[in-house]
């Protein structure tokens, strides 16, 4: 089993004094690490999101690019800073994801993506002058126009065009389809730069595509960039300075445990993204979420009860649906692991929360080796989209964030008390 999750240098057992192999984040077994926090826990390695930077900027090494990280996925303050300080900029969808990089970054490398901004989220976003705002439909690009009018400042636009390309992941996640809410539709496209040009308040800088999420095939990314490359043809044509291509993100890694080396699948990524590109000098930006972080973080959780109902085993944990909310909406199967890893018997079991929802489940009739009560178990590739999508359902609180980095652990977010839930509400 060891081997299934050996991916240096986020997560590996490692075989203590007493010949024990343990689970260690880095150098640290993460047992000590649940002593010391509590569960469940959110643990994160900074060495594994420094490496995947690295992967990511050489795969894109033969044209000039920069990466925007999709916040969205992780937002903690430290990984935004981490990753700040290797040279990445940013793609915001909210003024609140704004705010949390301008508390540890300037502004200049900071992509704003998404359907619904509002006048007042554009209107930080112009003052702190962002690099790029990706526009979905007309009315948004008269909105940004009036706000820069009224901070007597320009803004700096790409139109987000729906390429109409499907991908294979799951429906809630895809978006580059013409029946989804994404982007404008290429055929309105000329007619809105065109429209972005006459503004003294805007200045056409380029063009943005996301076809959605979790996309390990490579084929629907270089399908988009091919539509990409037409489009920038066709504004370069029209009298436009398209400057910027943003491929948006998308790159899925395996949940599961075959697991390919991530600077092969980047490689396959960025071929297929840039190939198409060549040649028309534009700057790539590239905004990567779940392919950064995603493997770089575990969350851990004890184990409260064992119990049989109808002869089906359950494994109930003191994490729930509330804390990692991906396998119930997303069908996602992430891989468990007991903490501590001696030889047993496996067992076919359910792994269940304390929510009350039958739709609380981290995996369903999974084989895992028997676990006792009281033991910790690490639910992988949690550091994407788990902490982000966390809530208090059931007043629950929602879990503390470590980072790990050798051998020592920084608590990033300390665990959420119940006075805090309620401090906000009044009874009468
Ligand atoms: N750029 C745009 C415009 C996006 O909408 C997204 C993700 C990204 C970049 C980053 O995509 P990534 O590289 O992380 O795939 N909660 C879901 C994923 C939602 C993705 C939404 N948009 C999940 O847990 O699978």
């Amino acid at each position: 089993m060891s081997d299934a999750i050996e991916r240096p240098p986020g997560f590996t057992y490692r075989s203590d004094l007493k010949r024990q192999s343990r689970l260690c984040c880095e150098q640290l077994p993460v047992e000590r690490l649940a002593e010391r926090f509590g569960t469940p826990l959110y643990v994160y390695s900074a060495r594994a999101i420094r490496e995947r930077v690295r992967a990511f900027d050489h795969a894109f090494k033969d044209i000039e690019h920069t990466i925007c990280y999709s916040v969205k996925a992780n937002s903690n303050l430290a990984v935004l800073r981490l990753l700040g300080e290797l040279g990445c900029g940013f793609d915001v969808v909210s003024g609140g994801e704004l705010a949390r990089v301008l508390a540890v970054r300037r502004a200049e490398k900071v992509v704003f993506s998404g359907v619904g901004k509002a006048a007042q989220e554009m209107e930080a976003a112009v003052r702190a002058k962002i690099l790029l705002f990706n526009v979905e439909s007309a009315s948004e690009l008269r909105v940004l126009e009036a706000c820069a009018a009224r901070l007597k400042s320009t803004a700096s636009v790409a139109l987000r065009v729906n390429p109409d390309v499907p991908a294979d992941t799951h429906p809630y996640i895809s978006t580059g389809l013409e029946k989804h809410k994404f982007g404008v539709p290429v055929c309105e496209a000329r007619e809105l730069y065109a429209r972005a040009a006459r503004s003294p308040h805007l200045r056409v800088a380029g063009i943005s595509v996301h076809i959605g999420s979790q996309i390990t095939n490579p084929t629907p990314f270089s399908a988009a960039s091919q539509r990409v490359a037409e489009i920038v043809g066709e504004l370069r044509r029209d009298g436009h300075t398209i400057l910027y291509v943003d491929v948006g993100g998308g790159l899925g890694i395996p949940y599961q445990q075959q697991r390919e080396e991530f600077s092969h699948l980047v490689r396959a990524y960025a071929e297929a993204v840039i190939a198409p590109l060549q040649g028309l000098g534009v700057k790539l930006l590239v905004e990567p979420g779940r392919s950064i972080v995603g493997p770089a973080g575990a969350l851990l959780t004890r184990v409260l009860y064992r119990k049989a109902n109808g002869g089906k085993k359950f494994i109930v944990v003191d994490a729930a649906m509330n804390d990692l909310i991906r396998p119930a909406l997303y069908q996602a199967e992430h891989e468990i692991v007991p903490v501590e890893m001696a030889r047993r018997a496996p067992e076919i079991v359910d792994i269940v929360g304390p929510v009350c929802e039958s739709g609380d489940f981290f995996a369903r009739a999974r084989s895992l080796p028997a676990v006792a009560e009281g033991e910790l178990l690490a639910i992988l590739d949690a550091g994407a989209y788990g902490m982000a999508l966390a809530s208090n359902y059931n007043s629950r609180a929602r879990p503390a964030e470590v980072m790990v980095e050798g051998k020592t652990a920084k608590l990033i977010r300390r665990r959420e008390t119940i006075a805090e839930l309620i401090r906000l509400e009044r009874a009468n």
